[in-house]
């Protein structure tokens, strides 16, 4: 349930003053697939995240490795490890934010939705247990392709009678935290002061920066635009053929993942302005889910923004993905109502 400064009613048992003189709620978050490659790392960044006061750390198999090394840590949050189907309800109750990095990644060769065969059924079940279990956390879905997963998330969700569209978003913060990186890179201006919206979808050419809102502004060339838009559509293969068949980004999206978990933390404990890129339902264009700038408050989404000015370039890309990301939402939409 999600505990307010203002509904609660048993204040010393729901606040803490964790840090300065500033009391916090206490919030529960849960990663499903917590033993693996991003699960470990973005367990750690949880771990060091003041605004979590119990993190429930869930996989198959090894989470009781990974929770004591955790708990370890001497930050606020009480860790515990939860493992096996038996375990998962235990894991979920309370929980406020629920991240799930479950599920099998990519090698080289492949697509995201190559994925999809596997991937698709693990979070099926897990979002079956989430509207059994805490039905009203927020939902951060990682798992590829993730185009496909938060619709089939919405569908679990709708049969079960708990679907809040307000409450379940694709994690594109990868994207976004690339987008910054080479655009830093390339313009030559401190990557920490850099902002660059990312729209429409996760994989690909469905990956559209809008580098012509990028801040603050630089005079790049077309060619150094396209350039950077193609390494941000590529960046996860990059890294996937990097690691050479031994998977794909961990590191930088147990990062991106942490970054996105604490605006939703922030955006339920009434921290105003928090806005993120995020792919969530959304009538910004004729697809049913799409990504774009959110604002993020005490029911999950508060605000979706609209696209801004796009170049044409831009647009022209836009175009371009709706086909490939419309197919994927209705094959997730299909596989959930078979
Ligand atoms: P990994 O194989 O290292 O870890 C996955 C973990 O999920 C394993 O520990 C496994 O035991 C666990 N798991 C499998 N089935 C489960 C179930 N039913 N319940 C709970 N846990 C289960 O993989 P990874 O590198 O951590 O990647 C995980 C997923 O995240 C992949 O699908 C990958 O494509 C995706 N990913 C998404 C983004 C993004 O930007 N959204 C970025 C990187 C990776
Ligand atoms: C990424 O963007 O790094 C992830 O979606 C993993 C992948 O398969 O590329």
């Amino acid at each position: 349930s999600v505990k307010t400064l203002t509904n609660s009613t048993s204040s010393s048992h729901l606040l803490r003053r964790g840090y300065g003189s500033e009391a916090v709620p206490d919030r529960k978050v849960a990663v499903l697939g917590a033993a693996g490659g991003i699960g470990q790392p973005l367990a750690l960044l949880m771990k060091l995240n003041p605004l979590v006061s119990n993190l429930a750390l869930y996989d198959i198999a090894n989470t009781p490795g990974v929770a004591a090394d955790v708990s370890h840590i001497n930050t606020r949050s009480e860790v515990k490890g939860y493992v096996g189907e038996d375990q998962l309800g235990q894991a979920l109750e309370g929980s406020d934010v629920v991240i799930i990095p479950a599920g099998v990644p990519r090698k080289p060769g492949m697509t995201r939705d190559d994925l999809f065969n596997i991937n698709a059924g693990i979070v099926k079940g897990l979002c079956q247990a989430i509207s059994k279990y805490c039905p009203n956390a927020l939902v951060n879905m990682i798992s590829n392709p993730v185009n496909s997963t938060v619709p089939i998330a919405a569908e679990v969700f709708k049969k079960a009678g708990t679907y809040d569209e307000k409450r379940l978003f694709g994690v594109t913060t990868l994207d976004v935290v690339r987008a910054k990186t080479f655009y830093a890179g390339k313009a030559k201006v401190p990557v920490a002061e850099v902002n660059v919206p990312v729209v429409g979808g996760h994989a690909g050419i469905t990956i559209l920066p809008l580098f012509s809102q990028a801040t603050p502004k630089a005079n790049l060339s077309s060619e150094d635009i396209e350039a950077l838009t193609k390494r941000t559509q590529d960046g996860g293969t990059e890294v996937v053929e990097a690691k050479a068949g031994k998977g794909s980004a961990t590191l930088s999206m147990a990062y991106a993942g942490a970054i996105f978990a604490d605006a939703c933390l922030k955006g339920l404990n009434g921290v105003p302005d928090v806005v993120e890129c995020t792919f969530v339902q959304s009538s910004v264009t004729e697809l049913p889910f799409f990504a774009s700038k959110v604002r993020l408050g005490k029911n999950g989404v508060e605000e979706v923004f609209g696209l801004g000015p796009l170049s044409e370039y831009e647009s022209a890309g836009l175009e371009k993905l709706k086909p490939e990301l419309l197919a994927s939402i209705e094959k997730g939409i299909k596989f959930a109502n078979q």
